[in-house]
């Protein structure tokens, strides 16, 4: 029998997403992000919270390399898939298979390939038998799904949230929080949800507090809950 080396594997991993020391400004008025710093383990599920305007979706774009920091760097190695808040603005095909067909236009795939791709990624968020229906059929719990659906048939090994849940009512909501943690455990992938809703937290393996432009508190996501919620008391 033999024994590995380090017993926690994770200690062996760099970082899939690392920001560092990130600063950037929409204009000299508004800085937005000072010294912006955190890393995401592979294989795990990290949230960011922080309150209406504090920098998320900005540092979303950024790790998107959207936006270009005004310093510090950013390092993302690894093919990333994005889901933002309302899937109408990021569903654009007619239909649930072109939607994800259309994501693998560069891929350079035959027919059958892509078909087979977007089986497998509609069976991982189970709807494997929504190929053929019209987008604005669908909840908005489902176009979601749609979306995770089009990173996963297009092989990203992480993937980014920023508010997906903000649209859904809290049913659909926690259905599509376990649904992503489920993903993330079975496929290995590595995951970083925008979110203000602090129930969310009971799914993830760590949380990011950002606040006044840099991240001021990291870790386990129970005990940022409960400081969270004390504060929202006091
Ligand atoms: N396109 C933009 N142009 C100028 N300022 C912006 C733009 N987008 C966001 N901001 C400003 O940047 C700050 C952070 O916004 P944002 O990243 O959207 O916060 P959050 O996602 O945490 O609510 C806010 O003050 C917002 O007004
Ligand atoms: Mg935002």
């Amino acid at each position: 029998m033999s024994y590995p080396l380090n017993p926690d594997p994770k200690q062996n991993e760099a970082p899939v997403i690392r920001v560092n020391n990130v600063c950037f400004n929409w204009s000299s008025e508004a800085k937005v992000l000072k010294d912006c710093s955190l890393e995401v383990p592979q294989g795990e599920f990290w949230m960011l919270l922080g309150n209406n305007g504090s920098g998320k979706s900005t540092l979303l774009r950024l790790l998107a390399g959207l936006l270009i920091p005004d310093a510090g760097s950013i390092v993302m190695p690894y093919k990333t898939g994005f889901v933002f808040q309302n899937p109408d603005h990021q569903l654009v095909m007619p239909t649930v298979g072109a939607d994800i067909a259309f994501g693998l236009v560069n891929e350079n795939l035959s027919p059958v390939q892509v078909k087979n791709r977007v089986r497998s990624a509609l069976d991982a968020v189970n709807l494997a038998d929504f190929e053929r229906r019209p987008i604005h059929a669908l909840s908005g719990g489902q176009k979601q799904r749609i979306a995770i659906a089009g990173a996963i048939a297009r092989n990203c090994e992480v993937i980014m949230f920023d508010e997906p849940t903000a649209l859904l009512d809290p049913d659909t909501q926690l259905e599509l929080v376990a649904q992503v943690q489920n993903l993330v455990k079975k496929r290995n992938l590595t995951a970083l949800w925008v979110t203000h809703r602090l129930e969310e937290l009971d799914y993830c393996d760590g949380a990011f507090l950002l606040e006044g432009g840099k991240v001021v508190a990291k870790g386990n996501p129970q005990s940022l809950k409960q400081k969270l919620l004390a504060a929202e008391k006091s």
